[in-house]
């Protein structure tokens, strides 16, 4: 049976790219079914175009944010949208469009939760002088990055890092991890239980990756 996600972006989609990639390699059951932006010039919406995958501008600007969150809930209602997958997409959500996908909606984070949580997250890992960081899938909850974690992704920092090498490996490792938990999902291995994420795990499979 087919997975029907929507990913939601207000950038350049790298992830919604490497989750697109994946899917269409048929790794696994996932369907990306629509693209959503709050951003009509987002990048990751002209991925979606050349991928022939709706995209989907839903402005925020000029509304209140229960109107906007009203009209995601709709649009992806009609879509029958079973996962949620947002891929940097800068808005905040509340229990109006968290309620209608309770336990469906996943979040990457470029840090290793809960270090780090909010905007600049590898700059603060920089700065913070650690040795590794990395990135978190995790079930979103109405808080800052502070759901559920699922997967975690460790990076290395080396030496000669500067903020720039030190956030593209990040993002390589992000590359691996959302679609490795989309697998995961559209398997119905994954859930959240008593505010927990439990995933049945094939053999040789782990949660926790590290840079190859
Ligand atoms: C990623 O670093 C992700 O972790 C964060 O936003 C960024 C989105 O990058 N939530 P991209 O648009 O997928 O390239």
């Amino acid at each position: 049976m087919s997975c029907r996600l929507a990913v939601l972006v207000s950038g350049s989609g790298t992830n919604l790219q490497a989750l697109m990639d994946s899917a269409g390699r048929g790794d696994c059951a996932a369907e990306i079914a629509v693209v959503v932006s709050n951003k009509v010039d987002a990048y990751g919406l002209e991925r979606a175009r050349e991928a022939g995958i709706e995209a989907l501008h839903i402005p925020h600007q000029g509304k209140e944010r229960v109107e906007f969150e009203r009209a995601l809930v709709s649009a992806l209602q009609d879509r029958s949208i079973d996962w949620v997958f947002l891929a940097g997409f800068g808005r905040i959500l509340t229990p109006v469009f968290l309620d209608a996908f309770a336990g469906r909606v996943l979040n990457i984070h470029p840090a290793l939760l809960p270090r780090f949580p909010g905007m600049h997250a590898q700059r603060k890992a920089f700065d913070a002088g650690v040795l590794f960081s990395g990135a978190t899938v995790h079930f979103v909850d109405a808080g800052t990055d502070t759901g559920p974690i699922v997967a975690q992704g460790v990076v290395p920092r080396i030496a000669e890092d500067t903020v720039e090498d030190f956030s593209a490996r990040i993002l390589t490792m992000e590359h691996r991890l959302f679609p490795m938990v989309m697998r995961w999902a559209s398997d119905g291995r994954l859930q959240q239980v008593d505010g927990a994420a439990v995933v049945q795990l094939n053999s040789g499979e782990s949660r926790v990756l590290f840079e190859e």
